[in-house]
């Protein structure tokens, strides 16, 4: 059996306990369709918050959307933990929805692969109700505390050249520590956080010696062969973080 989870609106929950997770159409333009999940309970709860904000046409943003609905999050999104029976596990498959944007392209039935590297995988077909073990809420989540640390100070401090670090950089930094991976680390890798016009990337390699130096690997038209080689966790950002702002 393989434990994973599915971000999803609390709107849709008398539905989906009556009669199982239905198929989707991915939003990557891979043309998939299958039930996206999750490895993580907080990468779940990343994509409920973005369906949330996709749904209901506004920016999609994790930061806004703690900002915006934080306060009232349960009765807007949860997540449902799913276990896929040992013989079902050949229908997972990768995220390919998201290989172009974290540059990943390895074999799509390797979806081992794609948990460690993307976070999430696809189950081709629906869900049956009976796999739905239990519905989180996202108040749940945080008193949890599984890899999801609470909103580090750290990120208040970080400045660039332009005073505080905006909301845009800091977004990004915020979902790469709610939600590590290639895509998350891509997107926030290159986020000034001090007047020396330090970038977390270099900010980790301070503080972590043995981090990548290297990053994604590009063929000799720039084009992505291989996404990066490690993405690091919460612990180490904020780590890179104290080190750079304090
Ligand atoms: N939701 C997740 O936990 C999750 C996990 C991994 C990746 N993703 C990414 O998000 C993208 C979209 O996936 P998605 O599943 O969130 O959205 P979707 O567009 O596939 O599905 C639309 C909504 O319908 C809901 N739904 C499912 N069964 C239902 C039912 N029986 N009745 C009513 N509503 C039902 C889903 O939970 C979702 O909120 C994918 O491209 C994928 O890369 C999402």
């Amino acid at each position: 059996m393989v434990t994973l989870f599915h971000g999803t609106l609390t709107q849709h929950l008398p539905e989906i306990l009556a009669n199982g997770i239905s198929e989707g159409e991915g939003w990557g333009g891979a043309g998939t369709r299958g039930t996206f999940l999750s490895g993580s309970i907080q990468g779940a709860l990343y994509w409920a918050k973005i369906a949330y904000q996709r749904d209901a046409g506004e920016k999609m943003e994790i930061d806004r959307f703690d900002r915006d609905h934080g306060h009232h999050a349960d009765e807007l999104i949860a997540v449902l933990v799913v276990d896929v029976p040992e013989s079902e596990t050949s229908r997972l498959k990768a995220d390919e929805e998201q290989f172009e944007d974290v540059g990943a392209d390895f074999d799509p039935a390797d979806w081992q692969r794609s948990l460690k590297e993307i976070g999430d995988v696809r189950f081709e077909g629906p869900i049956p109700k009976e796999w739905v073990q239990e519905v989180v809420p996202p108040s749940r989540v945080k008193r949890a505390g599984r890899r999801a640390p609470a909103v580090p100070v750290e990120l208040d401090l970080a400045t660039n050249m332009f005073g505080k670090l905006k909301s845009g950089p800091r977004s990004k930094v915020m979902a790469l520590i709610q939600n590590p991976s290639q895509k998350t680390w891509d997107n926030a890798h290159g986020v000034i956080l001090n007047s020396q016009w330090m970038t977390l990337w270099q900010a980790i390699l301070a503080v972590d010696p043995t981090f990548p130096k290297e990053g994604k690997a590009t063929d000799v038209k720039g084009r992505v062969i291989e996404g990066w080689p490690r993405v690091p966790d919460p612990d180490l950002v904020i780590r890179a973080l104290k080190y750079a702002t304090h």
